[in-house]
């Protein structure tokens, strides 16, 4: 029987939180390589929230996913046929392999992974663009410092759990801003974070006063909305606020919240950059080459959310991001689609 390639479509442009409508479930024959090419199996699809602003018609740092395409993914997966020059059947490689179970490429961005450093999964997450994202966006966009306080929201997430760790390992004061009791608690015990805050139960503005009593020198914003806002009431003096995404924002129907504060940065002497990992896709090597030092070292803890499903489970397993639901990096594992 010849296998069938089950892929997500993206189906409509959502408003709000994506919905069942929003995606199709399509059947495509496997793909054959030509000169040049390689097909790969698909093993774990990275699940991110900017795959929310991929479905957005609206200018972005990256084209937005059309009507009918396959929906958009960095992956993990095995090489089952090649005719290009750089890879071998049985190479197990990431690359932005959509959401299918078989993806034909021509080898552009396509990395092969060393699996006695670590597991597929991890290359989504502390070796992949998370741990990239985590390390650029604190050393160079942040240009953090030994003795910094740090605060970081969207703490116990992919992006943010690597952070915190990073700027543990540089001799700073971690502060994370998370949602719930177990999460903080997670980031404390497990992570050797400084301190926790719960935004869901805790005052936030009150809580930072109380462990970042002389203000923060490195704000790493994941969440954007209310949580920068009280933030920037806690700038210390130069401090740098890194606009790395803004989730709580990313299925706002209205404008977004935020950055009302922003005369917090005169009083500071503060600066506020955004920035896109991809800018730094030539130091990749070696941001990934001190991730998997730290690793190997036990001083870095990878932490992946796994999801065991098939390719029809992702719709559902995209939300569990904007629920809240993950620890660390969240994956979708394809080990019950073959
Ligand atoms: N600039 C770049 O180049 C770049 C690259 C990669 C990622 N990013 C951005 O980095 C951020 C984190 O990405 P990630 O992959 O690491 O995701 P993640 O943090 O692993 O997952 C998302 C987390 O966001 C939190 N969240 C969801 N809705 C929220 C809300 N309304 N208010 C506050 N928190 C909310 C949830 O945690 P809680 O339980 O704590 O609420 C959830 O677990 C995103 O904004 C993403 O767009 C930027």
């Amino acid at each position: 029987v010849t296998p069938v390639n089950h892929q997500i479509r993206l189906a409509g442009r959502p408003e709000g939180l994506p919905t069942p409508d929003d995606w199709s479930l399509g059947e495509a024959e496997l793909p054959e390589p030509g000169p040049g090419e390689l097909v790969v199996a698909v093993s774990h699809i990275s699940i991110d929230p900017a795959m929310r602003a991929w479905m957005n018609p609206v200018r972005s740092y990256i084209a937005p996913v059309e009507i009918g395409a396959v929906m958009r993914a960095g992956a993990a997966g095995e090489v089952i046929a090649s005719q290009h020059p750089g890879f071998a059947v049985g190479d197990r490689v990431s690359g932005a392999f959509g959401v299918q179970e078989y993806a034909l490429s021509d080898g552009q961005g396509v990395a092969k992974l060393d699996l006695s450093l670590a597991p597929a999964q991890s290359y989504l997450g502390v070796l992949g663009f998370p741990g990239l994202t985590a390390y650029f966006g604190l050393l160079d966009v942040g240009r953090m410092q030994r003795g910094d306080v740090v605060a970081i929201s969207g703490a116990a997430g992919a992006v943010g759990s690597v952070a915190g760790q990073i700027a543990k390992l540089h001799g700073c004061r971690v502060i994370g801003i998370a949602g719930g009791e177990q999460k903080c608690r997670w980031l404390v015990d497990e992570l050797g974070f400084d301190a926790a805050i719960d935004y869901k139960a805790d005052d936030v503005r009150a809580k930072l006063k109380e462990y970042a009593p002389d203000g923060v020198d490195v704000f790493f914003d994941n969440v954007g909305g209310d949580i920068l806002d009280t933030v920037m009431l806690r700038l210390a003096r130069g401090a740098r606020v890194v606009i790395c995404g803004a989730i709580s924002q990313y299925n706002a129907t209205d404008r977004p919240g935020g950055a009302t504060n922003y005369m917090q940065l005169v009083v500071a002497r503060a600066s506020m950059t955004g920035f896109v990992v991809f800018d730094w896709a030539e130091r990749f090597p070696e941001a990934v080459s001190a991730l998997a030092e730290w690793l190997a070292r036990g001083e870095l803890i990878a932490k992946e959310d796994i999801v065991h499903g098939s390719i029809s489970d992702f719709p559902d397993t995209l939300l569990k991001l904007f629920r809240g639901e993950n620890v660390g990096k969240l994956v979708l594992a394809l080990d019950g689609a073959r």
